[in-house]
């Protein structure tokens, strides 16, 4: 049967891709054949290596065409509406919706970025939280694991079992050696605490220079997968 994942974050620039990609070479690893979407992407022309469907295309090794990964995508770099009213294009839901089952009927796993975190907006009557419910598929969230992570992480728990969502981990990502913040420490314990939520790993600061090989290890190294893919099952 096929399965997914729908990775949110507590807000933009968090490290959804670079997470995304690690979590699609980490499952290959253990046998999954993996399948990425990304639904609305903005900020960059579709096959600007900058992109975020190109980043996971390079990063995750896809080989498939780009237009198999990305369904929108739009130059302006804002929230996903203001980025199509821009554009002057209307996202059909319908079309996602689609590009979901596609992915699904090739894959074993299909992992779905979304855009900036739960409360976006991509209509003026949907956000990210609401396609996420209407794919249905457990929700990841990845956050920042400094000071403040607790009540980021924690909001975006609430929010999304409040909207019908089933959040199944939170990955904390980007911890620097030269992070002193003795909240580290215990913001793991907290989350979990306050939101009932696993905290199923950090991952470290990667450097300027994030490859397939780094990520895919970080991930093993920093992440339960065990739990991770018991949740999806
Ligand atoms: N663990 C990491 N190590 C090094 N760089 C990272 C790491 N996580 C994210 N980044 C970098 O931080 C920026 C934001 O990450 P990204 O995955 O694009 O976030 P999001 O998809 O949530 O907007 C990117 O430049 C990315 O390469
Ligand atoms: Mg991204």
């Amino acid at each position: 049967m096929s399965k997914g994942i729908f990775i949110t974050a507590t807000g933009t620039g968090i490290g959804k891709t670079v997470i995304t990609a690690g979590l699609a070479l980490a499952l290959r690893d253990v046998g999954f054949d993996v399948g990425i979407l990304k639904p609305v992407q903005s900020g960059h022309a579709l096959d600007s290596p900058e992109s975020d469907g190109m980043i996971l295309k390079e990063l995750a090794q896809i080989t498939a065409p780009i237009e198999k990964i990305v369904t929108y995508s739009f130059p302006e770099p804002v929230a996903p509406q203001l980025a199509a009213e821009i554009a002057e294009v209307e996202i059909d839901r319908m079309r996602i919706l689609q590009h979901v089952e596609e992915l699904k009927a090739r894959h074993d796993v299909v992992l779905v970025e979304g855009a900036g975190g739960l409360m976006v907006p991509i209509r003026h009557d949907y956000s990210v939280a609401d396609l996420a419910k209407e794919i249905g598929w457990p929700l990841l969230i990845i956050a920042h694991p400094l000071l403040g992570t607790v009540n980021h992480t924690v909001l975006t728990t609430l929010v999304a079992r409040q909207m019908g969502l089933h959040p199944m981990g939170v990955i904390l990502n980007g911890l620097r050696e030269t992070d002193e913040d003795p909240s580290v420490a215990h913001n793991s314990r907290f989350i979990e605490q306050m939101a009932q939520i696993p905290v199923l790993g950090t991952v470290p600061w990667l450097g300027e220079d994030v490859t397939s090989q780094n990520v895919r290890q970080a991930m093993i190294q920093n992440v339960n997968m065990t739990a991770l893919i018991q949740s999806i099952n």
